[in-house]
């Protein structure tokens, strides 16, 4: 990251990369966050399936839940504005475990961590990058391979995000899943996801669910809409087409060269030593 822009767009907050849209004063007051029992978050590292797994939930209710934009986007004022959401909420966050506000813990709300292959979250994050106006400017695969490598991207490593989470697995209020399982099979997953959200959903509605939750159908939805950036969990962009990319398995394979899956891996030995993963 050696453009000028950079400076403009990220910060560095407890030795993360935010972006400049979640405020240092937000980040400082996280803690003070009035969490409710009955908050569920949706916890990523970017890039992972976030908006695919928020459209599975929020398909999920048939009371009206409001899902938030993420927990650390914004000023000051989101603490007062998710005081104000009246309705159920499902918070978005991309934050590690350790900086998660104390709150959420304490009342052990439900947290349901989703992860994904990091050379296909790598990719998939090179692209949004590159199509993102808020995001820094990266010139080509091979710089922003070296930048995600080293953690130096919004959010942070992903080694490091994905293990301050994993460290919690067990956790009864904590549910792990992955994009891969998604994709192979979405109904299983989303039974999972219902008893743990402790919904009563039949086969049937498990079925229609999936049908609407398929990336053809997430995408077109989103063509039909307007840009409205209300509509994106993300909020780093109002373009929700950026998101719905690809939705695919195994793309670092057009990506990656041998030599840079060759450090990859020497990398992810290192850091997941002690992972289960
Ligand atoms: P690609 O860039 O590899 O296509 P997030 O929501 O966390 O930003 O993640 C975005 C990634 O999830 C994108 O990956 C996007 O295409 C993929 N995705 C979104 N909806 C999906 C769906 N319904 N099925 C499969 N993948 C989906």
């Amino acid at each position: 990251m050696s453009n000028s822009t950079e400076a403009e767009l990220i910060h560095m907050f407890k030795g993360i990369p935010f972006t400049t849209r979640s405020s240092p004063e937000l980040l400082k007051s996280l803690d003070a966050f009035d969490a409710r029992e009955d908050d569920v978050l949706l916890v990523s590292y970017p890039k992972s399936g976030t908006h695919w797994l928020a459209g599975v939930i929020t398909k999920l209710y048939d009371t009206h839940v409001t899902i938030t934009s993420p927990i650390e986007f914004g000023d000051i004022s989101k603490l007062e504005e998710l005081n104000n959401v009246s309705s159920k909420r499902i918070i978005p966050t991309h934050l590690d475990y350790n900086m998660l506000p104390q709150n959420f813990k304490n009342k052990k709300c439900k947290m349901i961590y989703i992860s994904r292959n990091p050379k296909d979250t790598a990719v998939s994050m090179y692209h949004y990058y590159r199509d993102n106006p808020n995001l820094p400017t990266v010139d080509t695969w091979t710089a922003f391979f070296d930048l995600f490598l080293k953690g130096n991207v919004v959010c942070g490593s992903w080694f490091d995000h994905f293990l301050s989470w994993e460290e919690h697995e067990d956790d009864k209020n904590i549910l792990f899943l992955f994009y891969e399982d998604m994709k192979k099979d979405l109904p299983k997953v989303v039974k999972k996801i219902a008893l743990f959200l402790s919904l009563n959903v039949s086969d049937k509605d498990i079925q229609d669910i999936c049908t609407k939750s398929s990336f053809s159908e997430m995408k077109n939805d989103t063509e039909k809409e307007n840009s409205d950036p209300s509509h994106t969990v993300c909020a780093l962009t109002s373009n929700r087409k950026l998101i719905f990319r690809k939705g695919a398995v195994g793309d670092w394979k057009n990506h990656f060269t041998p030599k840079q899956n060759r450090r990859f891996e020497e990398m992810f030995d290192e850091k997941m030593k002690l992972s289960k993963m």
